[in-house]
């Protein structure tokens, strides 16, 4: 049974907020491990109102971010590749088209460009830490505010997120199906390092393993927690949908992705690497060095996740070249 948490009785700017001791014990022991379903009360907030999220759309075109306001065709396939989805021109248009389309809309990172729906994210971070009583999963690195809006009954193909985050429904209804992150025959190591590697696909749908999701009908006002790597997909209702998707990232996240990263590496060089979470020691001797490599002053979660392993490729093959240059002038084999 999920836990469910109310937002009344609750002080008022707050968006999240437990009921009682029992759900605030639940949030504690769920968050960031297992899915669980909430009340938000980010539903009536006119942040999220089409016009003024075309008007945030609008924003980040004219910021030089416009790449981050995407229109796609979207699809009815649970087990396509999730990023095979195609992009059409953009286009404040979208926005009027969507009920009689199959249309995706996506701003990523809105709260980059507009400060409002940062401070909503920063609230959402503090409620958060209040209800856990402690730093989340060892700090938040970043934190960000995405939007969904889609036509009705698109589905979002299965795929997995780096980050813990809260999906919070606006508009309209959808189930979201969510798996268990710690199953290893649903999620095996192989595929989480090659997403980690910058491979967005590797998470694949078996539909045998169907059975194994749990799903999460939400309406306005109901939100649902995705822990970090959950594998997931999702069906809207029969109208438009509007999510807000608030994207947590946290050093502990941050540092295991590393690790995986490591891992892969080395399993390339024919080693056979501790799985994370087993040895603080290993782990915090893989991670540093793609902490050292990575970029000082990430601007994205991809800076803090991807930086370091692509610098750490970058230098490989310069090495390479330059050993194959060597070995030619030579006249090596
Ligand atoms: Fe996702």
């Amino acid at each position: 049974m999920a836990a469910t948490f109310a937002s009344e009785h609750t002080d008022a700017g707050h968006q999240f907020a437990v009921f009682d001791e029992g759900d605030r014990d639940r949030f504690i022991a769920s968050f960031g491990d297992r899915a669980f379903l909430l009340h938000h009360r980010l539903a009536d907030n006119p942040l999220f109102s089409l016009p003024r999220l075309a008007v945030a759309a609008e924003r980040m075109i004219h910021a030089g971010i416009g790449n981050r306001f995407s229109v796609r065709d979207g699809g009815y396939d649970v087990a396509k590749p999730y990023s095979s989805e195609v992009e059409r021109p953009k286009s404040l248009s979208a926005f009027e088209e969507l009920r009689d389309s199959a249309l995706f809309i996506k701003l990523s990172n809105v709260s980059a460009v507009d400060r409002d729906y940062d401070d909503l994210c920063q609230e959402v971070v503090a409620d958060t830490e209040a209800l856990l009583g402690h730093t989340i999963l060892g700090g938040v690195t970043m934190v960000h505010l995405s939007m969904f809006i889609a036509s009705p009954h698109l589905v979002t193909p299965y795929h997995i997120d780096h980050d813990a985050n809260f999906l919070c429904q606006i508009s309209g209804e959808k189930d979201v199906y969510l798996f268990d992150p710690h199953d290893r025959e649903l999620l095996p190591t192989d595929e989480i390092e090659r997403f980690y590697l910058g491979e967005t696909n590797a998470a694949r749908y078996r539909e045998e393993f169907q059975p194994r999701g749990r799903c999460f009908r939400l309406v306005p006002g109901m939100g649902v927690h995705h822990p970090p790597l959950a594998p997931h997909w999702v069906r809207n209702g029969s109208d438009i949908s509007i999510s807000a998707s608030i994207h947590i990232c946290a050093r502990d996240l941050d540092r295991r992705a590393h690790v995986h990263q490591m891992n892969r590496i080395l399993r390339k060089a024919r080693l056979h690497p501790r799985p994370p979470e087993q040895s603080q020691l290993l782990d915090s001797i893989k991670a540093s060095g793609l902490e050292l490599l990575g970029k000082s002053h990430p601007t994205s979660s991809r800076d803090i996740i991807y930086s370091g392993v692509d610098r750490l490729a970058k230098g490989l093959n310069q090495v390479r070249s330059v050993a194959s240059r060597a070995r030619s002038w030579a006249h090596l084999p």
